[in-house]
């Protein structure tokens, strides 16, 4: 039987986009860099966008995810260096985030952030101190990630501030999880799974539908945050929307903002 297409994760419940890698400008490096990529991701090399339905753009600077066709949005990249990230981590405005994980005082729990994404809750993570796991199960985000990690890991103030904090790895996150052994065990295991689609889909950030797009909807996520519950020495902290109902039963307390809230499984004590 053959494996499903790579961008496929085995839980996707909508039709995920088909992707090619396209290298946008003509410069040598940028040629190789793409075909290098489409090889590692076992994905079409093209030479136009034309009509492929998802795009991964190879650029001189940086990778972008992009959907030609009369609807185009602008593309998206990784920046934690500058864009809102930048701003919020210069004025050091993640406050219910940092309060949900157990950070106080010099604490700085060990995360493992189960459902990586685009990183910018890892990367905030790991600039406020903590050593954070950051697991991606999509090939395409993944390579995304990489590469805003890498060119974020070239500002000095960055690399200085991280050091070898924040790490990435390419898994499904149930299994990373399962394989974990008590003495390698996170502290704290975040989970921020695609949030339900909603109706009014100006709503939802278009950023949030490429994504979808991408990955679909994270439907296992309810087995996801069992899993996390058996393998955190301290804690599980579930990333919502604010409305929404926990993805799991009643969180042991939330911690929110205007518009997220967190939702925060206690593991007993003495584990
Ligand atoms: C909403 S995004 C996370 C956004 C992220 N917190 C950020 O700050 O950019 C959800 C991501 O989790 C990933 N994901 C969902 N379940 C996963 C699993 N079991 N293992 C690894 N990644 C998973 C999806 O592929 C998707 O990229």
């Amino acid at each position: 039987m053959s494996s499903p297409p790579f961008w496929q994760p085995c839980s996707a419940t909508s039709e995920p986009a088909a992707i090619a890698v396209w290298p946008a400008d003509p410069d040598e490096r940028c040629l190789r860099r793409a075909a290098e990529l489409a090889e590692r991701l076992g994905l079409p090399c093209v030479e136009s966008a034309g009509d492929t339905a998802a795009l991964l753009v190879v650029r001189t600077a940086r990778l972008e995810l992009a959907f030609p066709g009369p609807r185009a949005t602008k593309a998206l990249h990784v920046d934690f260096v500058g864009g809102p990230l930048g701003y919020a981590r210069r004025r050091n405005r993640f406050g219910s985030l940092y309060q949900a994980v157990g950070m106080r005082g010099g604490k700085r729990p060990r995360v493992l952030d189960a459902t990586a994404g685009l990183g910018r809750d890892a990367f905030r993570l790991a600039y406020a101190g903590c050593e954070v796991l950051a697991v991606e199960r999509s090939a395409v985000l993944f390579a995304l990630l990489e590469d805003g990690v890498e060119r974020a890991m070239r500002e000095p103030e960055i690399a200085t501030r991280i050091g070898g904090r924040l790490r990435l790895l390419r898994a499904d996150s149930r299994d990373v999880l399962r394989r974990a052994a008590a003495d390698i065990a996170p502290d704290v295991v975040y989970v921020d799974p695609m949030y339900p689609e909603r109706e009014k889909a100006a709503l939802v950030k278009v950023e949030m539908r490429m994504l979808r797009r991408v990955v679909g909807e994270d439907a296992d996520a309810p087995e996801l945050l069992r899993v996390a519950l058996d393998a955190a020495r301290e804690r599980v902290v579930v990333k919502r929307p604010r409305r929404a109902p926990p993805i799991g039963g009643a969180p042991s307390h939330c911690c929110q903002d205007r518009t997220t809230r967190y939702d925060v499984y206690m593991r007993c004590a003495g584990r």
